[in-house]
C-alpha cells in the first residue's frame, strides 16, 4: 500500500534518525534520505525535515514544505501542526497497519516456495520469524542452533513459544559440540570466532537436511540501513559476529519484513503478534552470549555458575521494578578467586560481577544507580545460592572509557 511520506534530509546529525521515529509517532510514515535529494525525488513527499549536521545547513529548494531546525524533538505540537496543517497529512500509517502489509507482502513475494529463518532469540529475529510465519505456515523453518550459552530458561522459552506457531522449528542442541570447540581457548576474540564459525557450521549442516530452500529471513531493521552509509546494497549484518550468514549457499533471495521499522517498532509488531513480553521487551544479548560474559576458560560448570548468578539479578532487579529503567543488566563470572568463609571453613572461590547501565544508544553508557539495598540482596543470595562464587562485585565505570561488556 502506499502511504504519504515525509522524508528527513541526512545532512550528518545523529538527530535524523530521532525525527524519523518522532514523524511515524503522528501516524506518518517517514524516511532518512542522504543529502542533497534531487527535485524529483522530492515530490514523492508530503514534506521534508531539514536537520543542519556534520554535513551541512543549507536548506534546499524543493517544491514541497520544509520544517528546518533542530527544536523538532522536543515540541511534538510543532511537528504535529507542520504534518498536517502545513503537509496536509491524513496520518494513515499505522503499525497495525504496517504489519498487515508486511505480512501481505511476504504471502505474495514467497508464494508456493520454501523459506529458512535462522533463529536466534533476539527481538528481530522473532518478530521476523513471526511474519513469516503468519504469511506462509509451513513453508517456514526456522532453525534454533542452541550454543549453550544463553540465559538460564531461555533455550526452554524459545521453544515453548515457537513450537506454538504453525510452521516448521528446529531446536538443534549443540552445547556439548560449541563447549568441546571452545575448550581451553580464553581469548575474547578467538571466543567470537569459533562461536561465530560453528554456529555457521551448525546452521549449515541443518539447512541441507531440508533440501532446496529459495529464501532466507534477516532481521535488518532500519537503523542497520541507514548506518550502512547509504549504498543500498543488501545488507549482511555483518556486525553480528553470530547469527552471520554462510555466503555460499545457494538461496535465491534474502526477505528482510522489518527493514524499514525502528527497533521500538519490531518491539511494538511482535506485541501486536502476541509474541510474548521475554522476547519484545528483550535486551540487547551479544551473539556469543555468555561466551563473553565468562571471562577466561569456559566450563559448564563456570557457565552454570554464571546461569545462576545472572538469573538472581535479573529476578531482584525485577523484584525491584528496576527493569523498566534500566537499558541492559547482566552477570559476569570473572576468573578472580578470593578467600571466604562459609560453614567455619576457608573457602577459595569465583568473584562474580554485577554491570548495569542507563544509555540511549549503547556507544555511550552511565552505570546505574541501583540502590544498595537492592545489591545487598542480590551479593546475599548469589554467595548462598549459586555453587563456586563467594564474592560479588558491582562495576561502577561508565564507558567510555569502559566497554559495556568485560569482553
Ligand atoms: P560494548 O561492550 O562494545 O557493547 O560496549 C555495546 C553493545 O553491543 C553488545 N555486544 C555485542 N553484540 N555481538 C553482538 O551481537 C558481540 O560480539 C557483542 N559484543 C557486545 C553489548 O551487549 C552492548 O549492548
Amino acid at each position: 500500500m502506499n502511504h504519504e511520506k515525509i522524508v528527513i534530509l541526512d545532512m550528518g546529525s545523529p538527530n535524523c534518525q530521532i525525527a524519523a521515529y518522532k514523524v511515524r509517532e503522528q501516524q506518518v510514515y517517514s524516511e532518512v534520505k542522504p543529502s542533497p535529494l534531487s527535485s524529483e525525488d522530492a515530490g514523492q513527499y508530503k514534506g521534508m525535515i531539514v536537520i543542519p549536521g556534520a554535513h551541512g545547513n543549507t536548506v534546499p529548494d524543493a517544491g514541497i514544505p520544509i520544517f528546518a531546525g533542530d527544536v523538532l524533538t522536543a515540541d511534538p505540537a510543532a511537528l504535529r501542526s507542520f504534518l498536517y496543517d502545513i503537509c496536509g497529512c491524513k496520518g494513515d500509517w499505522s503499525l497495525a497497519n504496517f504489519t498487515d502489509d508486511a505480512i501481505a507482502a511476504v504471502r505474495e513475494k514467497v508464494g508456493d516456495r520454501k523459506v529458512l529463518c535462522a533463529l536466534s532469540g533476539g527481538v528481530d529475529s522473532s518478530v521476523c520469524a513471526r511474519i513469516v510465519q503468519q504469511a506462509v505456515g509451513k513453508q517456514l523453518t526456522c532453525i534454533f542452533v542452541d550454543h549453550g550459552l544463553m540465559r538460564k530458561h531461555e533455550p526452554a522459552q524459545i521453544e515453548e513459544t515457537f513450537s506454538q506457531y504453525d510452521m516448521n522449528f528446529i531446536h538443534i542442541n549443540a552445547e556439548e559440540r560449541f563447549l568441546n570447540r571452545l575448550s581451553g581457548v580464553s581469548d575474547p576474540e578467538q571466543k567470537r570466532k569459533i562461536i561465530g564459525e560453528e554456529f555457521i557450521r551448525v546452521f549449515e549442516e541443518e539447512s541441507k537436511k531440508i533440501g532446496q530452500v529459495d529464501f532466507l529471513v534477516q532481521g535488518t531493521i532500519y537503523p542497520d540501513i541507514i548506518e550502512s552509509g547509504w549504498n543500498g546494497a543488501a545488507l549482511v549484518k555483518s556486525h553480528h559476529n553470530v547469527g552471520g550468514l554462510p555466503d555460499h549457499v545457494d538461496f535465491k533471495e534474502i526477505l528482510e519484513p522489518v527493514r524499514d521499522l525502528f527497533k521500538a517498532e519490531v518491539r511494538a509488531v511482535g506485541a501486536y503478534l502476541g509474541l510474548p513480553d521475554f522476547l519484545v521487551t528483550r535486551q540487547p544479548f551479544p551473539g556469543p552470549g555468555l561466551g563473553v560474559r565468562c571471562i577466561g576458560a569456559l566450563t559448564k560448570e563456570r557457565l552454570d555458575s554464571l546461569r545462576d548468578a545472572d538469573h538472581i539479578f535479573r529476578e531482584e532487579i525485577t523484584n525491584s521494578g528496576l527493569q523498566k529503567a534500566l537499558n541492559q543488566f547482566f552477570a559476569i563470572l570473572t576468573p578472580i578467586q578470593s578467600t571466604g568463609v562459609a560453614d567455619g571453613k576457608r573457602t577459595f572461590e569465583y568473584t562474580v560481577a554485577l554491570r548495569a547501565i542507563t544509555t540511549g544508544d549503547f556507544m555511550t553508557a552511565r552505570a546505574a544507580e541501583i540502590p544498595y539495598s537492592t545489591l545487598q540482596t542480590v551479593s546475599a543470595r548469589i554467595v548462598n545460592e549459586v555453587a563456586g562464587v563467594n564474592r560479588v562485585v558491582y562495576d561502577i565505570t561508565n564507558k567510555p572509557p569502559a566497554t559495556i561488556e568485560w569482553e
